[in-house]
């Protein structure tokens, strides 16, 4: 019924998938009927496939998430905890690249695994936009200090911040403390649709940069062009994002130089328990 398709061989009428389904639009008429979707359902379905995720008998397939599109979890590939925390813990930014460009299919497969983040009401709305020649990175990050200029000279809460003259200085020494010289820049955005667009972007880079350090890429968030993305027109008519998108955050991607042999210490949370 509506979009669940229930194998009655293989269905055990436990109502696990009732339990689980976060809209509460599956139900059972009784202990003797399989599950079926609410009248109108569909209207409101999610898609997070959480009732196909759920049933331990591969009973529920749906109609837009059919259980053939959802492999089984791989008891081998299950991490232990110790394993996990260095794992996150070991995640750096990375500000120096090797002079080697990132091949378009290693990009491709780290957006394909960060589309697996989580977003607001599944809405799944995050974009991509990457760019690969390095002389149109060095564009933008040369807009970025051209924004800083301005910004230096209009505005005289910003002219306070001490790093802009420092970065502006640097650019016109050679350096480039925006974009680093990288070799790749992948840019998330979100349409302004996107109720939680801001952190759907954030938690989308966030599954791409973690899955980096397993492919011997580095990534470094990039503040500094964000910051001018926001306001400065040559910028954003040099990106060019998707049409709409008001939601966005880039991030540098390329062979990191260095090498970590320590996990760096940082700050005992404060919690307030209540
Ligand atoms: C910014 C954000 C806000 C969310 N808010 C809620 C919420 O208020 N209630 C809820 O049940 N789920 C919430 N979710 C969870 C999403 O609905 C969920 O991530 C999505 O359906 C995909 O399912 P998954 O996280 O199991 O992959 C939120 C997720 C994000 C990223
Ligand atoms: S996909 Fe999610 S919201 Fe839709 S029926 Fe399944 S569990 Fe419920």
């Amino acid at each position: 019924m509506g979009f669940l398709h229930i194998d009655e061989s293989k269905c055990k009428k436990d109502g696990i998938c009732v339990g689980e389904c976060p809209l509460v639009i599956i139900y059972m008429k009784d202990k003797e009927s399989v599950p079926e979707m609410v009248p109108g359902g569909e209207q409101v379905c999610l898609l997070c496939g959480h009732c196909v995720a759920v049933c331990p008998h591969g009973a529920l397939s749906h109609e837009k998430i059919p259980i053939e599109a959802c492999p089984p979890i791989s008891k081998d590939l299950i991490i232990n905890e110790e394993q996990a925390i260095q794992f996150l813990r070991s995640r750096r930014s990375v500000r120096f690249f090797k002079d080697k460009p990132v091949e378009k299919e290693t990009i491709q497969r780290l957006i394909e695994i960060a589309r697996y983040a989580p977003t607001g009401s599944n809405s799944q709305l995050v974009e991509w936009t990457v760019l690969t020649d390095k002389e149109k990175i060095r564009n933008l990050a040369g807009l970025t200090v051209d924004w800083m200029k301005y910004v230096k000279e209009n505005d005289p809460e910003a002219a306070r911040l001490p790093y802009i003259p420092l970065i502006i200085a640097a650019w016109e020494m050679g350096m480039d403390v925006v974009l680093r010289n990288a070799p790749a820049l992948v840019i998330a955005s979100a349409p302004a649709a996107a109720i939680s667009g801001m952190v759907d972007v954030s938690l989308s880079l966030s599954y791409l940069e973690l899955a980096a350090q397993k492919m011997n890429i580095g990534t470094c968030w990039a503040g500094l062009l964000h910051g001018a993305l926001l306001s400065w027109k040559p910028l954003q008519d040099a990106v060019g994002l998707p049409k709409g998108h008001v939601h966005q955050y880039a991030m540098m991607v390329g062979y990191g130089k260095p090498k970590y042999f320590r996990l760096p210490e940082r700050k005992t949370p404060k919690i307030q328990w209540k």
